[in-house]
């Protein structure tokens, strides 16, 4: 009876995913699925199914754009799964308004709540998102419904993350991670070595972080070029991190680093693998993998940084720090400088062979970074 609003950019990949998950639940929960298109003709529904390989009896298509027609289905199907793809191209005659218009929307949603509730079925709906963001126009689903997903992904990137945002039953805070490809979509049970270039030698102008994607602790390769010295000023580049925030992280290494010269020169700042990282825990990478860069200094492989850098240059306490060491042990990091007050000294417990040292600031955390690339 639980009904999830599954909403995205358009061509991210959401009917692929819910073709998949309809697929499995065919195979292995007992009861028939069915999936219903406004968008796409049956014949297009089951041309992806067949790219996907998942074709089963149990799993039902249908092309409608009418809600009483999808109601039949329902009576005829007597599915444990209904997948509406999308919510914005069912319309009812009982209602006035376009299709996909907020009356529209909030009707056919509201029938369909009622109905997943009264028969148990468990019900999923595509929303498209809007240019800035939201589902359908105003957020009149959000409420409506008992558990809304966002699913994000780069162009450029076949990963894909399902995040949570309102869950009315439980956690909201979990990423699902996801990769495209082109028989369909997988999910990706140990996503962290994805976001992270194996050197065989050290390289400078490079430092992992551990980033948090809600209760995920992703062991992240930040990256940055120093380059050319120009007149004017000059251009800062991000991919996949905040901007404000390396402009930020740049002023500061200005003004507290010596031997740096940062203001006349171009700087690129990217992520690998395509994640987006904007929390403030990865300042103290973005710094040291900008002043690796620029120093020409490479920083030791097996090494994280995490900490959020102040505007006076002090490493600031992030949340998760715990966390972040352990999955970084898992993945063989053996040096971690971290922000004060989170080492194991002080919080009592660390992974094993980890070696966690607590700096103070971005010149000490530049200083350890250098130590431990000369052991
Ligand atoms: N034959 C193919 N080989 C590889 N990838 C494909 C193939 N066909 C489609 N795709 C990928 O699948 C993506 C489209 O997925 P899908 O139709 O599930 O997205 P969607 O979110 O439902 O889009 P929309 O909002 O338009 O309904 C495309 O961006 C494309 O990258
Ligand atoms: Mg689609």
């Amino acid at each position: 009876g639980a009904v999830v609003l599954l909403a995205g950019e358009p061509g991210v990949g959401k009917s692929t995913l819910l073709l998949d998950v309809a697929q499995q639940w065919a195979l292995g929960a007992g009861s028939p699925s069915l999936v219903v298109s406004g968008e796409e003709s049956v014949s297009q529904v089951r041309l992806r199914a067949e790219r996907m390989g998942t074709l089963h009896e149990q799993l039902y298509l249908a092309a409608e754009s009418d809600l009483a027609s999808v109601l039949g289905h329902l009576d005829a199907v007597k599915p444990g799964l209904l997948v509406l793809d999308s919510v914005q191209t069912i319309s009812t005659s009982g209602t006035e308004g376009v299709p996909g218009g907020v009356t529209q929307v909030r009707a056919v949603t509201a029938a369909l709540v009622s109905v997943a509730k009264e028969r148990g079925i468990a019900t999923v709906l595509v929303g498209h998102v809007t240019k800035d963001g939201q589902v359908a126009g105003p957020r009149v689903l959000e409420h409506l419904v008992d558990v809304v997903l966002h699913f994000e992904g780069d162009k450029h990137s076949s990963l894909r993350l399902v995040r949570g945002v309102k869950n009315r039953f439980g956690a909201a805070d979990e990423v699902g991670c996801f990769e495209m490809h082109e028989g369909g979509i997988s999910s990706l049970a140990d996503p962290s070595g994805l976001f992270l270039t194996r050197y065989a030698e050290p390289v400078p102008g490079t430092c992992v972080t551990v980033a948090m994607e809600g209760r995920r602790a992703l062991v992240t390769e930040v990256q940055a070029l120093i380059g050319a010295t120009v007149a004017g000023s000059p251009r800062r580049t991000v991919s996949g991190l905040d901007s404000a925030r390396l402009a930020m992280v740049l002023a500061v290494l200005q003004r507290r680093t010596e031997r740096l010269t940062l203001h006349d020169r171009e700087v690129f700042a990217a992520t690998v693998g395509g994640i987006r990282v904007v929390e403030p825990a990865a300042d103290l990478a973005v710094a040291l993998a900008v002043a690796s860069g620029g120093l020409n200094l490479a920083i030791a492989p097996h090494l994280v940084a995490i900490g959020e850098v102040g505007l006076t240059g002090e490493v600031r306490r992030v949340g998760a720090v715990p966390r972040r060491l352990a999955e970084a042990a898992r993945l063989g990091f053996k040096v971690a400088l971290v922000p004060p007050g989170c080492g194991p000294a002080s919080t009592g417990a660390g992974p094993g062979q980890m070696q966690v040292t607590e700096v103070t600031d971005v010149r000490s955390a530049l200083h350890h970074a250098a130590r431990a690339s000369a052991e």
